[in-house]
């Protein structure tokens, strides 16, 4: 058995040959644990987040038994455990309600348990925040290992994209281009691996994320679900946590501003998800690390986007991965000088840049070279102005250029109920130049903020062959989702923000390249609105009684700004362990 220079934390449960040592052994033994696996040896814990209502993470114990193998083979001692899993297709009202809660068994489990290092198996994109966050709480050595991209989608012989796809052929059936036949059978050809979307949404940006943050072993992000490397790379991250335990190497050693850094540039060159904001802002609060939304303006600023995929671009994650995947994305980056902290830990002990100074590109289509970018300057933009004090984000990429700077008049839903009944009003007031803008969808006013700001276009604009529009809401989108979509607008409606007082037929201004976002009234005319607000806000609340779980959420929930975490979880509080159950 190799030395193990630290003190672990599961000695405290396993070492002892007393009463509580006792008890803590013979209940495990009851799993066919023999003696001599009690000896010292660093248990790993397998964060698992497998359930068959999360359909991405549904292969999630195969992925564990790899882990385990690792484990074992490093001389560690795996023990799996399951945590919420926040499937994005079927939870409703929205996946995100639920990030919280998920972070909160994630760190509970990990503290009040024998664990000495975890394994972190991430997939949909909740997942990976809510198990980073979790982790990030408890300060333990922790590695991720995603679930992998399906393979790509296929109709009648061509790619199609998970999500994309669906709000593509939803808006041509609405414009009469397909029927829905043709409609309904792009579903089974759309998902048909195990796997998280193909797209560069939110759960293949944020494995990046992971990847360029350090807290994974490299091409953790790309490798298909089903690709037999996918489970090697498992079993190597249980090698290398093991590992960790014994150098104590802990996330907040990996997870530092210099990482951050790096992610907010990488997610410029992939064209990543604007939920990215959201999610690194909740994990940098978890560990300590101010981030703040102009970051997103001052690194993200001028980086290309290199990476050619939906919804931005043309291609796929199974592309993605042949050709080169993030390593090449961040050796291009590294020798262009657009990594801003080569040097930057991570959990294999090696730099960012180590791992990936030697790192092969196998296909310019994909990845692009910095002198043919898809998008030259990339990245998030965050807008501020009379409608967002607090800051909105717009994804230029998956925008349309000619809409960038716009002054249109509003076309308000008070709600997402009243945005379904009105778009398809063919009467609706509303032309191509028109402003659609959608309130109390935010963290407070849905709950947990859904993924509806892409709101579909009004039907009769649809027919006319109009494909995009300006739209402004308090809500997010899904990262597979595009469009010229002004997201996140904070304080939102529903806290009492500006966007509630918005009114049909008011100018709105958007100047994307200057950062604003304007409301064009005066400023006694939106005082006066803001103060005669309450009694309206009053009557919007969503009907029905809450769940224990929601009160919680709205009572604490933060505004996008501040990455929707509860304000009551935001810092590190350690590992120490705790009392003696008995
Ligand atoms: Fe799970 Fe997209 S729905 S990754
Ligand atoms: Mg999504």
């Amino acid at each position: 058995m190799p030395d193990t220079p630290r003190k672990l934390r599961s000695t405290e449960w396993f070492g002892s040959a007393d009463k509580n040592g006792f008890m803590y052994r013979s209940w495990m033994k009851n799993q066919g644990i023999p003696d001599h696996e009690f000896d010292g040896r660093p248990i790993i814990g397998i964060c698992n987040t497998w359930s068959e209502l999360t359909p991405c993470n549904a292969h999630f114990r195969k992925i564990a038994e790899h882990v385990k193998r690792g484990v074992s083979e490093a001389g560690g001692f795996p023990v799996e455990f399951p945590v919420f899993s926040n499937g994005e297709s079927n939870l409703r009202p929205t996946a995100m309600l639920t990030r919280n809660l998920a972070s909160m068994d994630v760190e509970e489990a990990i503290r009040g348990n024998p664990i000495d290092a975890v394994v972190l198996l991430t997939g949909c994109d909740k997942t990976t925040p809510a198990l980073l966050m979790g982790a990030a709480s408890c300060d333990v050595p922790a590695i991720v290992v995603t679930g992998g991209p399906m393979l790509n989608g296929k109709l009648e012989g061509r790619d199609i994209g998970s999500g994309t796809a669906v709000w593509q052929l939803h808006e041509s059936l609405k414009a009469g281009t397909i029927n829905l036949h043709q409609f309904l059978s792009a579903e089974g050809g759309m998902s048909r691996s195990a796997g998280t979307c193909n797209t560069m949404g939110t759960a293949s940006t944020m494995a990046c994320m992971a990847e360029a943050l350090g807290t994974s072993l490299p091409h953790n992000a790309a490798i298909p679900a089903v690709d037999s490397r996918r489970y090697v790379l498992a079993q190597m991250s249980g090698m290398r946590a093991v590992e960790m335990a014994r150098e104590g190497l802990t996330l907040s050693k990996i997870l530092t501003r210099q990482a951050f850094e790096n992610a907010i540039r990488v997610n410029a060159a992939i064209g990543g998800s604007t939920n990215a904001v959201i999610h690194l802002k909740a994990i940098a609060g978890r560990i300590g690390v101010p981030l703040s939304l102009e970051d997103w303006t001052t690194i993200g600023r001028d980086t290309p986007t290199l990476v050619d995929l939906m919804p931005s671009g043309r291609f796929l994650m199974e592309e993605f991965y042949y050709a080169g995947g993030l390593p090449a994305v961040l050796r291009r980056l590294g020798e262009h000088g657009l990594l801003p902290h080569p040097d930057a830990l991570t959990v294999n002990g090696h730099s960012l840049w180590h791992n990936v100074k030697d790192a092969p590109s196998h296909n310019d289509e994909v990845i692009r070279p910095l002198s043919k970018p898809l998008m030259a300057d990339g990245g998030i933009r965050v807008l501020r102005g009379n409608l967002s004090p607090n800051g909105a984000v717009l994804k230029p990429s998956a925008a349309t250029p000619a809409l960038l700077r716009h002054r249109g008049r509003a076309v308000v839903f008070e709600n997402l109920e009243h945005y379904k009944e009105r778009i398809v009003d063919e009467s609706l007031d509303v032309d191509a130049n028109s402003v659609l803008v959608l309130k109390r969808c935010g963290p407070r006013g849905y709950p947990g903020m859904a993924e509806v700001g892409n709101m579909g276009l009004p039907p009769k604009l649809l027919r006319q062959g109009i494909t995009d529009m300006v739209r402004i809401s308090d809500a997010r989108m899904s990262g597979t989702a595009y469009g010229t979509v002004v997201l996140h607008v904070a304080p939102e409606a529903a806290a009492g923000g500006p966007l509630a007082v918005v009114r049909d037929g008011d100018w709105i201004e958007l100047d994307c390249d200057a950062g604003r976002l304007h409301l064009d009234i005066s400023d006694a005319e939106l005082a006066d609105r803001l103060a005669s607000l309450k009694a309206d806000e009053a009557a919007a609340q969503p009907p029905g009684r809450r769940s224990g779980y929601e009160r919680l959420y709205v009572d604490h929930v933060m505004q996008a700004d501040e990455g929707c975490d509860f304000d009551f979880l935001v810092g590190c509080r350690g590992s120490a362990v705790p009392r003696h159950s008995h």
